[in-house]
């Protein structure tokens, strides 16, 4: 066994359902299930070795820091790409200029002149309505990674709320759980741990507690599927030569977005200021 495959046991325990769960499991069982947690993640990390890649440790991660002019917390509106370190790839370190919104903003006029490219959204959308899941599904996908406009670190409570007042409770569940369920593999649907978390978070990574009893929540719950297949649409690794244009998406949104008349940002929802937030993300104060 790898020396930096780490585990404890309250993640072992959350990924099998929970301490009651584990209660009722035999031990032959219970050794079954530690088996396939820790080959899942093994086999993740086995697979990229072999593609040569190696990934930094915990507190590799962490010593860089005070490398940085910013936290890698900070939502994407408000910094350059990211990419920092791949200049080739577009990135100029700055910020662009924003184009004006409309009066009353729409979803989609966000997601034209406040979200672009929004390629792993638009895709993973495209991906979920390709596999025939249902709208509401498919407006998860669309919106599952919305929050990080604003704020990277817990990401999907950022982007379950934002959204909260104009989708049904079930959408906003898949896209609060989905941060916490992308951690956990589930083979039943062929979900693995992602290879890209390797190198996020570092190989030896263990999800904070407050991720580990979200997952124990979900998984037992009876939406527990939504917020699943929203982490089996979630395309961390997308083609960049695949265009996906919003207009696809209008229909799914015309019915199960609740577009406020007066606008997102003005209509006084305990939201409203997230939304104006993000019309406006070069205001000083
Ligand atoms: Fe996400
Ligand atoms: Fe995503």
């Amino acid at each position: 066994m790898d020396a930096r495959l780490n585990v404890n046991r309250e993640e072992v325990v959350a990924s099998l359902g929970g301490e009651e769960a584990v209660q009722r499991m035999d031990h032959d069982a219970r050794a079954d299930a530690l088996e396939e947690f820790l080959s899942g993640r093994l086999d993740a990390i086995v697979a990229a070795r072999k593609r040569g890649k190696e990934f930094p440790t915990v507190a590799e991660i962490a010593d860089k820091v005070d490398t940085r002019g910013y936290r890698r917390g900070t939502g994407k509106l408000f910094m350059h790409d990211r990419n920092i370190q791949n200049p080739e790839a577009g990135n100029t370190g700055k910020v662009r200029k924003l184009a004006p919104m409309p009066e009353k903003p729409t979803l989609i006029d966000f997601f034209k002149l406040r979200f672009p490219p929004a390629a792993h959204l638009l895709q993973s959308a495209r991906l979920a309505r390709k596999n025939g899941l249902s709208e509401e599904i498919i407006l998860a996908c669309l919106l599952h990674d919305v929050g990080q406009y604003l704020c990277y670190a817990d990401h999907g409570y950022w982007g379950a709320q934002v959204v909260e007042p104009y989708v049904s409770e079930r959408v906003a569940f898949a896209i609060r759980y989905h941060q916490a369920l992308r951690f956990y593999p589930d083979p039943s649907v062929g979900y693995d741990y992602p290879e890209g978390y390797l190198l996020m978070f570092g190989s030896d990574y263990v999800p904070l507690p407050h991720v580990q009893a979200a997952y124990t929540y979900a998984r037992n719950h009876k939406w527990y599927m939504d917020a699943r297949m929203v982490t089996t649409n979630d395309l961390y690794s997308f083609d960049p030569n695949v265009q996906v244009d919003i207009d696809e998406f209008t229909d799914v949104v015309g019915r199960h977005f609740k577009q406020p008349k007066e606008g997102l940002g003005n209509d006084n929802t305990p939201v409203s200021h997230m939304w104006r937030t993000m019309v406006i993300p070069d205001a000083p104060l």
